[in-house]
């Protein structure tokens, strides 16, 4: 069926959609992608060079795709990954928990998020808490504790960020406050995208730059984005250490988001962990790290059977998740992709980009004849030779 006004058929008329409507720093914010946008372009092409092996007759008349991810049974195995910064809709990250309850999974919530952790976990309290490396142990410890008392079902750590701001198509401006210089500054683009300002208009308030989820309690007076990002530059890279102590504060599912190497798989698992993430933040971290899905393959054969492998990076079509699978990831996390929903049809686009991924993955799976996603081997997959990226030696020792 052709897109309609209110509905879109691939998540590439999404991205379309939400380049239409958003104010041009705003959709530049999404796109993102470090310096020359190498990693950026080979996370979404290196699904290209995977191909299929359909059968063509006995496929199974029903498919199954539910799992489980860090023990929240989710209908389809695919996440909201965590995103910061979603000046995108005025009902940002609570719009997004709302769609990925309706269509029954679950979500990752961003300290940099603009939505409180409590009115998150409201409306979907499958959301799992993500926090990057700021401050010293006491600052992480009452972060986490305020998820806890929250209810959060889960706690991810992000540390794959490098403080590379440099990108060869111009980085997005980010104000560092909304006041009248800055609404002045930005009225030219604004006015050209009369739906994104209408929807802000009839909130009564402007995008909030602040991050409500960086305070210890609720409704304490919360840091500006620049304000915490300051503070996360002083920081210095958690050691392993810090990140087995971190776990052990928090007794519940932990997932180490990032993780492209198999030594630092490893000692993923040494630190204890539930769940690894294999990511390169969208492309958005070190330029010239290989695709995602190149380094999914070692990794799941090096501690596949210790931990629950997800995995995130140029996921745009439910082919893309199935490939995935087939190469040992139990799940995989979306970003973009729902970002240019929610800037497309706020709750209701990305319930849209959810509802596509999850047809695009029936119809794979009916393809290759397999009625469960957890039937998916890589002999599903044309993978051509060399595809593959090893990186990291096997750990000897934690470092
Ligand atoms: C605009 C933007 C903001 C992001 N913010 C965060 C964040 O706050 N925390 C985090 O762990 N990852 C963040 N990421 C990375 C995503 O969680 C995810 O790893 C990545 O977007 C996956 O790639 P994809 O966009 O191709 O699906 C961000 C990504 C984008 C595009």
């Amino acid at each position: 069926m052709a897109s309609t006004r209110e509905w879109f058929e691939t998540v590439a008329e999404a991205q379309r959609r939400a380049k239409k409507r958003l104010p041009n720093s705003v959709y530049m914010a999404l796109v993102a992608g470090a310096e020359k946008g190498l990693t950026l372009k080979d996370n979404v092409e290196a699904f290209g060079e995977l191909g299929f092996a359909p059968h063509v007759a006995g496929l199974p008349r029903e498919r199954e795709m539910s799992t489980a991810v860090m023990g929240q049974p989710i209908s389809m195995p695919v996440v909201i990954s965590p995103t910061g910064v979603q000046a995108v809709h005025p009902e940002a990250e609570v719009a997004v928990a709302r769609a990925a309850a309706a269509r029954g999974t679950a979500m990752g919530l961003s300290s940099f998020a603009s939505k409180p952790i409590e009115e998150v976990l409201a409306v979907n309290p499958q959301t799992f808490f993500q926090s990057y490396w700021i401050g010293d142990r006491e600052g992480m410890e009452k972060r986490v504790e305020r998820a806890r008392r929250a209810g959060a079902a889960g706690l991810i750590l992000t540390t794959d960020w490098t403080f590379s701001h440099s990108r060869d198509w111009g980085s997005p401006t980010i104000p560092e406050q909304m006041n009248l210089g800055t609404m002045v500054r930005f009225a030219p683009e604004v006015l050209r995208r009369p739906r994104w300002f209408l929807n802000y208009a009839r909130t009564g308030s402007p995008p909030d730059l602040t991050v409500p989820n960086m305070t210890a309690r609720p409704g304490e007076p919360a840091p500006t984005f620049f304000g915490a990002y300051g503070e996360w530059m002083q920081t210095g890279s958690p050691t392993w250490d810090d990140v087995k102590w971190l776990r052990e504060q928090w007794d519940g599912p932990f997932m180490l988001k990032g993780v492209m190497r198999v030594d630092d798989a490893e000692r993923a698992v040494g630190a204890g962990v539930t769940a690894i993430s294999v990511s390169n933040h969208g492309g958005n971290n070190l330029d010239g790290t290989p695709a995602s899905i190149r380094a999914l393959p070692a990794i799941a054969e090096a501690v596949g059977d210790q931990v629950e492998i997800i995995f995130d990076g140029g996921i745009r079509r439910g082919s893309d998740v199935v490939k995935a699978i087939a190469l040992g990831a139990r799940a995989v996390m979306i970003g973009r992709a729902y970002l240019w929903g929610l800037a497309a049809n706020g709750q209701a686009g990305v319930e849209n980009v959810l509802d596509i991924l999850r047809s695009g993955i029936d119809s794979a799976l009916l393809g290759l004849g397999r009625s469960s996603i957890h039937d998916l081997r890589p002999e599903d997959l044309v993978i051509p030779p060399g595809f593959e990226r090893r990186l990291g030696a096997h750990a000897t020792t934690a470092r």
